[in-house]
């Protein structure tokens, strides 16, 4: 048995006994600290925890190692619950173009965008985008991911799509976190389906799905629910045909226009709904009377500069608020959580406390991994973080930019 003891904690984060499953409203304020702890673990599994002047020594000094984490803090590692962290190429060529005032609609309608992505990946083996989503992941278990929900949705043809989906079925063998994959044939229409809606959606429920599940390649079932891209009643027929599989929603609504798609999406069972940079009454009011969970990508509004998400409307309101990356190489072309916590403290006002709820119990309820992951509690084997030494846990988000995370443990 493998035993790890890490002491002199300056502070132990979200732990205890007695965290929910979903933290709401106010009470999202409030994060448990433990100052001046230990943590226990063996073979990864947290077996005691508690204030220092508690600890009661060793007795059996085999298989372990010590970590000394004076001046630093140990926090569950963050949830990524929403990325696209398969694709073939960046698109970096859009960026210019948005500099040079182009909007990202405008972009996509002369066919950037996701169809820049889909060509691309149509043209690349399953091997080599395999290579390049390992190296990304690599790279966010850096930066304090622990889990990752991946979409596919560029591949927008039955063998793209069941490319994507293999490749993560393939990150999740290989690589050492969770990964909760999520089917997003309906992420827009290609270009030879751009005036046979009919015809796309035909394929999508008859071709695509049925095969998914034969080969059970996703746990999730999602849509882009936008003008120009797929209305509420398609996203309805499509997550209904999903939904015979066992696949459970989790949208994306709400990006530039309200189309209603919050609320259709609730009453179909959606675990989440995603981007809500635009929001009104009617949403609130329909995510209050569920069990659905809002999730925020503010380095999507940074990077295309649309709207910041109404966080603190939804808290106040006495919602839950998860935050994701939206790693993709359109929107988001980064998977740094930190990134993430920065801009929901300086642009949407939710204090480093709130923000960290939203980045780990509330992100974890929101791909499916409350009992697994967010939060630090005995019995779980959850992957936690150590920090740099750093002079608060706000400092993290204050400092943005720089890297706070000293060790990540899987
Ligand atoms: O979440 N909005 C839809 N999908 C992605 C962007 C995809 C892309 O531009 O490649 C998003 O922002
Ligand atoms: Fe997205």
């Amino acid at each position: 048995m493998k035993k790890l003891l890490i002491k002199n904690i300056k502070g132990l984060v979200q732990v205890g006994e007695n965290i929910p499953k979903v933290i709401k409203g106010l009470e999202m304020r409030n994060v448990p600290i433990l100052e001046n702890a230990f943590l226990a673990l063996e073979d990864g599994e947290v077996v005691a925890y508690g204030l220092m002047e508690d600890w009661e020594g060793i007795d059996d000094w085999r298989d372990l190692e010590i970590i000394d984490a004076s001046g630093k803090y140990v926090l569950p590692a963050f949830c990524d619950s929403h990325t696209h962290v398969v694709f073939a190429k960046s698109r970096e060529e859009e960026f210019v173009d948005r500099i040079n005032g182009l909007s990202y609609e405008e972009i996509a309608l002369k066919g950037g965008g996701i169809l820049n992505s889909a060509r691309r990946l149509n043209e690349m083996s399953e091997t080599e985008l395999f290579e390049q989503a390992k190296v990304r992941i690599e790279k966010m278990k850096s930066y304090g991911t622990g889990a990752i929900e991946i979409k596919s949705g560029y591949g927008l043809s039955v063998e793209g799509e069941l490319k994507m989906l293999r490749v993560i079925q393939r990150l999740k063998e290989e690589c050492d976190i969770t990964i909760k994959a999520t089917f997003l044939g309906a992420h827009a229409f290609p270009k030879e389906f751009k005036e046979n809606h009919r015809g796309y959606i035909g394929l999508i429920i008859n071709e695509m799905l049925p095969q998914i599940a034969a080969e059970k390649l996703a746990d999730y079932i999602d849509v882009f629910c936008e003008r120009n891209y797929f209305s509420v009643e398609e996203m309805e027929e499509i997550l209904l045909a999903g939904a015979k599989y066992g696949l459970i929603p989790k949208v994306h609504v709400n990006q530039f226009s309200i189309l209603g798609g919050v609320k259709k999406a609730i009453e179909l069972g959606a675990l989440s709904v995603d981007h809500l940079e635009e929001i009104d009454e009617q949403d609130i009011a329909a995510l209050k009377n569920s069990e659905c969970m809002p999730t925020i990508l503010p380095s999507c509004s940074h990077f295309i500069s649309i709207p910041f998400g109404n966080a603190r409307l939804m808290m106040e309101n006495g919602l839950p608020v998860a935050l994701a990356s939206d790693f993709n190489p359109g929107t988001t072309p980064t998977g740094n959580l930190g990134v993430v916590w920065s801009l929901a403290c300086a642009k949407m006002k939710m204090t480093p406390e709130e923000a960290l709820n939203a980045l780990t119990v509330n992100a974890a309820y929101s791909m499916g991994l409350s009992e697994t992951h967010g939060k630090i509690a005995l019995g779980r084997k959850s992957p936690i973080l150590i920090t740099k030494e750093i002079p608060s846990l706000a400092y993290i988000p204050y400092a943005f930019g720089d890297q706070h995370i000293e060790q990540i443990i899987v």
